[in-house]
């Protein structure tokens, strides 16, 4: 199956069974924003709700044997609009911008590969001299094997290339990017010099619009935690090291918002800040890092389509010392990854600047390390300047959306084999949307009664659906496209003998279990 196929398959089941809708569509859709509806909702819950219970409620076991410190916490999307002056994000978040003026389409200038060489075809229509031809792509982190698939593309259109060099086109002078030839245009020299674009949401606060008024939607949750930083070390119990977790909305005006629910305008993020000691850093970094990766195998994704990318110098955001993207072999990207988190080593960066910002101290006095140093007859002034510092950062940064996705590509699957339907949603029992449909074999002889009384008492604990209508084929097609786990189905034999039918998805195997026993079976498949 193309992989392009394999993403227009998801999109549309997703739609079809109430995954996820384009938002405003009765409108005509809005470029960027997805509404998430029944089944995506409850989806999207149980991610964020293990996410939540790995960070905040059992936070996994530090070096030292003894589970470490993260606490919660839920701040404003809107926050004070200095906020992202001393963030760096007034300043510094910003996207190239390229528009086509034959096509109206936009691009992110950084995002596109310029091949120049000599395409057989555009020779034959004259155009001898070698020539620019500009194509998107995914990232600057692009491998090759996906470079060889957009020059088999522009072979299509194009014919062979004699030879290319690959450039980005924002290496090029102004007079080299007039002549690249757009990648939907017919002619080159459409495109304009890229323009610098800020990512930030505007928007206005009180009954006055004007520059005082003017505001940001967050375009992440990490600096709500910065802000409050002070507050959590003077109202709760927490001591250098501990993290403060969130979870919520952020908003990014993206010049391209593209591959399904991957880059949008509002999404869900789910970030930490391990706030340690400057010289710790480097073992929380490595701490954190594998942690993430083992999170991510957790939720059911094949190691083969996760992998490290350590970014390079010359990528590495502004407030970052050292970043490591978690990366997904996505339908849209194989055989290369795109990113899926990102654990990043902000230093001092983001207290440092508010401080200076605010005015208001962000230091930590370190009492233990103020004894540990006086055990060690370190002298006074040395143990005053070194047991008050500006705690360092380690920051795991995923987005709960994106992971949505990537469960739900990991998932995907077709099996023209299987009855009903060729459409499976194989998500991890964990967190499937409903882990189990109950049904009566048809919606009479005492079997709707029976189904029901079981429903009203698995529903307490396991996420159900009761669906007593249609042909039984039908209702399993159904249950598998949605991804749940398992049908009870009371049938002829139940009066008889008091057992049901339990089929499992992946496999379609139907067992007989004793109805008094469903749910402790149901339980302890479900892990719960
Ligand atoms: N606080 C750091 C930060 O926000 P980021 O790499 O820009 O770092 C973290 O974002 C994660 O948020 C990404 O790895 C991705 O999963 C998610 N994310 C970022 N932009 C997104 C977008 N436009 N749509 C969906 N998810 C996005």
């Amino acid at each position: 199956m193309a992989e392009t196929n394999v993403m227009e398959q998801l999109v549309s089941l997703c739609k079809r069974r109430g995954f996820i809708y384009p938002a405003s569509e009765i409108y005509g859709g809005l470029n960027g924003f997805w509404d998430y509806g029944p089944l995506g909702a409850l989806l999207k819950n149980n991610i964020r709700d293990w996410w939540w219970r790995n960070m905040v409620i059992t936070p996994p076991i530090g070096p030292d044997g003894h589970p470490v410190d993260i606490v919660g916490l839920d701040s404003s999307i809107i926050q004070h609009p200095k906020t992202w002056v001393a963030s760096g994000h007034v300043g510094g978040f910003n996207d190239p911008m390229v528009d086509c003026r034959e096509t109206k389409n936009r691009y992110r200038a950084d995002h596109l590969w310029v091949f120049r060489g000599q395409f057989s075809k555009a020779n034959e229509a004259g155009a001898k001299q070698t020539f620019a031809i500009a194509e998107p792509g995914a990232s600057e982190g692009d491998a090759k094997p996906a470079f060889e698939k957009r020059v088999t593309k522009l072979a299509k259109r194009f014919g062979a290339a004699e030879g290319y060099t690959v450039t980005n086109y924002t290496a090029l002078s102004p007079a080299e990017q007039s002549a690249v030839w757009g990648p939907d245009a017919t002619q080159a020299g459409t495109l304009t010099e890229p323009r610098m674009f800020n990512l930030m949401f505007e928007t206005s606060v009180g009954a006055i619009r004007n520059e005082d008024s003017k505001a940001y939607l967050r375009p992440e949750t990490a600096q709500g935690i910065f802000l409050n930083f002070k507050n959590v070390i003077d109202t709760t119990r927490v001591k250098v090291p501990f993290g403060v977790a969130q979870i919520g909305k952020s908003f990014r005006n993206e010049v391209t918002p593209r591959n399904f629910i991957f880059r949008s305008r509002e999404f869900e993020q789910m970030e930490m800040e391990w706030f340690c000691h400057p010289d710790e850093a480097r073992m929380w970094y490595d701490f954190w890092k594998q942690q993430r990766m083992d999170w991510w195998k957790s939720l059911g994704v094949s190691d083969a389509k996760l992998r490290f990318r350590d970014h390079a110098a010359d990528e590495l955001s502004f407030y970052s010392k050292m970043t490591v993207d978690i990366e997904y072999q996505y339908p849209f990207t194989a055989p290369d990854f795109g990113e899926l988190e990102g654990i990043a080593h902000r230093g001092a960066y983001d207290l440092g600047q508010h401080q200076q910002h605010s005015g208001q101290k962000l230091d930590y006095f370190d009492q233990d390390l103020q004894l540990k140093l006086k055990e060690q007859g370190v002298s006074p002034e040395e143990i005053k300047a070194k047991s008050r510092y500006v705690p360092n950062v380690i920051e795991p940064a995923s987005g709960l959306t994106r992971a949505v996705l990537v469960v739900l590509c990991e998932a995907y699957r077709r099996d023209p084999n299987r009855q009903g339907t060729e459409e499976l949603l194989s998500i991890k029992p964990q967190f499937a949307p409903i882990k189990c449909g109950i049904f009566p074999l048809v919606n009479k002889e005492g079997m709707p009664e029976v189904a029901e009384k079981l429903y009203l008492d698995l529903r307490q604990k396991i996420t159900c659906e009761y669906d007593p209508k249609q042909a039984i084929g039908r209702r399993y097609a159904r249950m598998d496209e949605i991804g749940t786990p398992y049908c009870v189905t009371i049938d002829g034999q139940t009066k008889e003998d008091q057992t049901v039918t339990v089929r499992e998805r992946d496999s379609m195997q139907q067992q007989r279990v004793a109805l008094d026993k469903v749910k402790t079976y149901l339980l302890e498949k479900l892990g719960m």
